[in-house]
């Protein structure tokens, strides 16, 4: 197995000696190219945690390893060099320009000009932004704006690891989702770990390979994937910080499983009024779907049916309830409740039929 990138090893901080630890006994491995979200209620010791990464705060006791290293004997400046820090205020030096922001590591390792400036540029597109606001303020930028300068900064002498600490907190709801998929987005270009500060756990459900959830005294209590924390939480605790719709959510992190589809009701477009009819006997439905080969044409009625006529020359109707084949369980089951025939289409590329999903496949699929 690798070594994994970052490692706890029972890592507990106090701040005074009477005082209950800020962190518990901590032991975590976050693995080269993750994303471990770090999620609790406030005071849980999410932030102390991640300082401690980048030796902002020292651990009481326990170690603490980065790519095999115990930090303790590595100099902090060092150890900086190949970490980004994104914080909860962003923290962009207000009469810097933006340029001279995401350039203050770069500038301090003593890069050339030249590579200064082309690493801006580049990070300034990589996160979204105009390369030509490098010569902006801080102040002339919107909160948003701000946020992916404060993503380009970190990542400007293209560190291994990221440590960001709430960083979309700040902004509005729709800029934040905005934000969330532009670090999925730029995650899957330069696979940096990354250790993600939260208190949101729809947040952290959505950005995290796993999910580390903390309560109150710094006490790790579950470290899991999504999906395994949603179908089976450790105890009392994470199952009320992730809702009483976890099982919507569970569904809205689930595939579409080809092989939980029916083939349904379906009849070729070349096929006569006699080869539909034994279809909908058949399924006991009043419809069935009108392919051409393999794609979806529409859909017939029984009482549409004229005999003497190919079913492909028919009035056909749109189906109505679809989902495509990389959609969620949470979309499908919505299609099939509110769908009269109790089941949605499944599409592939190319508006190929693959079959239809009943609440019997659904169930099926979620027991499987
Ligand atoms: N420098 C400090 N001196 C003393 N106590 C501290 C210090 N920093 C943090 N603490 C305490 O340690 C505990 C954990 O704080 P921490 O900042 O890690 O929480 P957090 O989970 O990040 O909370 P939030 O969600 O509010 O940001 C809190 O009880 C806090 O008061
Ligand atoms: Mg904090």
């Amino acid at each position: 197995m690798n070594e994994p990138m970052i490692r706890f090893d029972a890592v507990t901080k106090k701040f005074a000696e009477s005082a209950e630890p800020a962190v518990h006994e901590l032991s975590l491995d976050v693995a080269e190219g993750e994303i471990v979200v770090l999620v609790g209620p406030s005071g849980c010791g999410k932030t102390t945690t991640l300082r401690m990464i980048n030796r902002l705060i020292e651990p009481t006791s326990g170690k603490i390893t980065v790519n095999g290293v115990d930090i303790s004997t590595t100099p902090a400046h060092v150890l900086r060099r190949g970490i980004g820090y994104v914080i909860q205020q962003v923290g962009l030096f207000p009469h810097h320009t933006i340029h001279q922001n995401i350039a203050a590591v770069p500038d301090l390792l003593g890069w050339g000009r030249d590579d200064v400036q082309r690493r801006v540029t580049e990070l300034l597109t990589l996160v979204g932004l105009d390369p030509d606001w490098g010569t902006r303020y801080p102040a002339e930028l919107s909160g948003g704006q701000r946020q992916r300068v404060g993503v380009a900064r970190a990542l400007a002498a293209d560190p291994a690891v990221l440590l960001m600490d709430e960083p979309f907190g700040a902004v509005d709801p729709i800029v934040r989702a905005r934000l969330q998929r532009e670090l999925l987005a730029l995650h899957r270009q330069v696979r940096k770990t990354i250790v993600f500060v939260t208190h949101d756990m729809d947040e952290a459900l959505l950005l995290g390979h796993r999910v580390a959830v903390f309560n109150t005294g710094g006490v790790l209590e579950q470290l899991a994937t999504p999906v395994e924390l949603l179908a089976s939480p450790a105890n009392d605790f994470v199952a009320s910080f992730l809702g009483d719709d976890r099982a919507l959510k569970r569904l809205a992190l689930l595939g579409i499983a080809e092989d939980t589809l029916a083939r349904g009701p379906a009849v070729q477009a070349g096929e006569g009024t006699d080869a539909a009819r034994k279809v909908m006997r058949e399924h006991g439905t009043e419809w069935a779907v009108v392919l051409d080969g393999e794609r979806l044409r529409g859909r017939i009625d029984l009482p549409a049916l004229r005999d003497g006529h190919p079913v492909g020359e028919q009035e056909l109707r749109p189906v109505e309830t679809m989902v495509r084949r990389d959609g969620n369980l949470r979309g499908a089951l919505d299609a099939i409740v509110s769908s009269p025939d109790r089941m949605v289409v499944v599409l592939g590329a190319d508006d190929v039929y693959l079959g239809m999903l009943t609440l019997e496949g659904l169930t099926a699929e979620l027991a499987g």
